[in-house]
C-alpha cells in the first residue's frame, strides 16, 4: 500500500515536471514589473505552466478576496495586515501592491516556492514551515488570513489544527477566507465518495500525500458549517465563488470579536 502511494507520488511529480518542461525556459515579462516564477513553480500551484493564466487568475483571486473582505467591513484600500497561508509562488500575493497599502506575509511548506517569493516579492515577508502547525507569528497579528486551494489538499486531522492556528494569529474580529472543493466538484466523485459527500462527510483522497496536489479533499456545506468553521462565525459560503480559482467555493469566517 505504502509502495503504491510512493509510485503514485513519483508519477505525479513526473507529470508536473513534463508540464513544466513543455513551457520552455525563456523569461516572461509581466505587466506588474515583478518577475514571473519558473514553470516548475507555476505548475505546482496552478497545475499548468501557462504564464498568462498564472498572472490573470491570481489577480482575479486577489480581487475576489478584496471584495469579500469589503462585504464584511474590512477595506483593503486601507492599511491592513494580511497572511497568505499556503502562498506557493505568490500567484495571489503578488497582486496586493496594486490593490491597497496592505502589509503582507506569506507562508508555505514548499521551501523553493517560499525562497522564490522572498527573493522576488520584496514588498512582503515569507516564511517556510512544516506540514503541521505552528506558524511563526504572534497571537492576533493579522486582520485577514486567506488560504486559496490549501485546505483542498489537507486531510481532516490537519485541517482542524490549522484552522485553530489561523484563528490564533487573527485579531479578534479578523477574517479568514478559504477556497474549497464543493458542489461544483460533485461530478468528479466516485459513487462511494458521492454518498459520503451527500451525507455531509468530508471526502479525502490520498491522505498519505497530505499537502500535495495529489491529496484532494471535498467539503460538503454541512461539514464546513458544523466542523471546519468551529470557533468562527460563518459569514458566507458561496458555491463556485472563488473567481480566479476555478470552481472552488468561497468561504468567509470571522474570529469572534473580543468580549
Ligand atoms: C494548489 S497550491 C495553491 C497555492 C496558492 N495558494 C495559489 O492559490 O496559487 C497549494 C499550496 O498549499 C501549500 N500547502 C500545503 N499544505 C500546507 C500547509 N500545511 N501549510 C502551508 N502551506 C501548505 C502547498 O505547498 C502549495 O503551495
Amino acid at each position: 500500500m505504502l509502495e503504491g502511494a510512493r509510485v503514485l507520488d513519483w508519477c505525479f511529480s513526473a507529470v508536473e515536471a513534463t508540464r513544466a518542461l513543455s513551457a520552455g525556459r525563456s523569461a516572461i515579462p509581466a505587466r506588474d514589473g515583478l518577475a514571473v516564477p519558473p514553470p516548475r513553480l507555476r505548475v505546482r500551484v496552478a497545475g499548468t505552466a501557462e504564464p498568462e493564466w498564472f498572472l490573470e487568475s491570481g489577480r482575479t483571486t486577489a480581487e475576489t478576496i478584496r471584495d469579500a473582505a469589503l462585504r464584511h467591513g474590512l477595506n483593503l484600500a486601507d492599511p491592513q495586515r494580511l497572511l497568505d497561508f499556503g502562498c506557493g509562488s505568490g500567484r495571489v500575493t503578488r497582486h496586493w501592491p496594486a490593490i491597497g497599502p496592505v502589509d503582507v506575509d506569506g507562508s508555505d511548506i514548499d521551501a523553493p516556492a517560499v525562497a522564490w517569493c522572498a527573493e522576488h516579492l520584496t514588498f512582503g515577508r515569507f516564511a517556510h514551515h512544516g506540514l503541521e502547525p505552528a506558524l511563526p507569528y504572534a497571537d492576533e497579528t493579522f486582520d485577514l488570513a486567506y488560504a486559496v486551494s490549501v485546505f483542498t489538499h489537507l486531510p481532516a486531522e490537519l485541517q482542524l489544527p490549522w484552522a485553530a492556528e489561523l484563528r490564533r494569529v487573527l485579531r479578534p474580529g479578523g477574517l479568514l477566507v478559504l477556497s474549497l472543493h464543493g458542489d461544483a466538484y460533485l461530478d468528479r466523485l466516485a459513487p462511494r465518495e458521492d454518498d459520503d459527500y451527500r451525507a455531509g462527510r468530508l471526502v479525502v483522497r490520498r491522505p498519505s500525500s497530505a499537502g500535495r496536489n495529489l491529496c484532494s479533499t471535498f467539503h460538503p456545506r454541512e461539514y464546513v458549517g458544523s466542523t471546519l468553521a468551529g470557533g468562527f462565525e460563518l459569514l458566507e459560503h458561496i458555491s463556485n465563488g472563488m473567481a480566479g480559482t476555478p470552481h472552488q467555493d468561497l468561504v468567509v469566517l470571522r474570529k469572534p470579536p473580543a468580549a
